[in-house]
């Protein structure tokens, strides 16, 4: 099994309010229906959450509409992306975490089985950053694409797993690296533009954290990785 997240900067324009990029989302479908590997996908939000994020103050406040609308939003471009796989003849199956995840004990609490049930009927699983309520806090909180990847890998001890970028990988003192480590972070690039959950050093500290082993590639690479290819930047503390 796979799990990949192509992170919104790679399908949204972050410069412009709920600007998808239809040609990227158009051959990612495409280069998943070309592989035909068992998949779990999940996509950020980027321009689609992040300026509802801020413009409702979310991290601070719980604005119940606010929070509507940045679920729905992340919504519509989950349809963006499940519509061009039903294109590329794929059967997407959509989990929205607004109303299937939740945040408990510190945990990311889900039904397993309804993915599993999913993908053995060959349906693939596309879920999404979106906000989720968080018993602990007894508030609705942002959840990244990223966290739910890492929970899928752990959860489901995904073999294979993968962040598609906008960026070829990750950059240390400036340059590309094909490996990174937790020795590497203090070296990490920030990423530019709003992101609301974090840039590529949280990321990386994130996945090294987790303690899976994942790669940080450039969207444009995906059929590589899905084929098993070496690409963009190994995020790993053992090699
Ligand atoms: C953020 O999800 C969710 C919201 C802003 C509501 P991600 O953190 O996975 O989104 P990207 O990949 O950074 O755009």
């Amino acid at each position: 099994m796979i799990v990949v997240k192509i992170g919104g900067s790679a399908i949204t324009d972050k410069s412009a309010f709920r600007k998808p990029k239809l040609e990227v989302i158009d051959g990612i479908a495409r280069d998943i229906a070309e592989v035909k590997k068992r998949i779990i996908l999940v996509h950020g939000a980027g321009s689609f959450g992040h300026p509802l994020v801020v413009k409702y103050k979310l991290k601070e406040v719980e604005d119940l509409k606010g929070i509507a609308e940045a679920h729905l939003s992340c919504k519509d471009l989950n349809m963006l992306v499940c519509r061009a796989m039903v294109k590329w003849g794929l059967k997407p199956y959509p989990i929205h975490p607004f109303s299937n995840f939740r945040v408990e004990g510190g945990k990311i609490v889900f039904d397993k089985t309804l993915i599993l049930n999913s993908m053995k009927k060959d349906f693939i699983p596309v879920l999404h950053g979106d906000i989720v309520f968080n018993s602990d806090l007894n508030r609705f909180v942002i959840l990244s694409g990223d966290d739910i990847t890492i929970e899928l890998a752990k959860v489901f001890r995904v073999g294979k797993v993968g962040f598609a970028t906008d960026v070829d990988g990750v950059y240390v003192d400036g340059k590309l690296a094909d490996v990174v480590t937790s020795k590497d972070l203090e070296k990490i690039g920030s990423s530019v533009g709003i992101d609301v959950t974090g840039g590529m050093r949280s990321k990386v500290e994130k996945i090294l954290r987790s303690g899976v082993k994942a790669r940080i590639f450039n969207v444009s690479r995906l059929k590589d990785f899905l084929m098993c290819k070496d690409v963009g930047t190994l995020i790993s503390e053992i090699l």
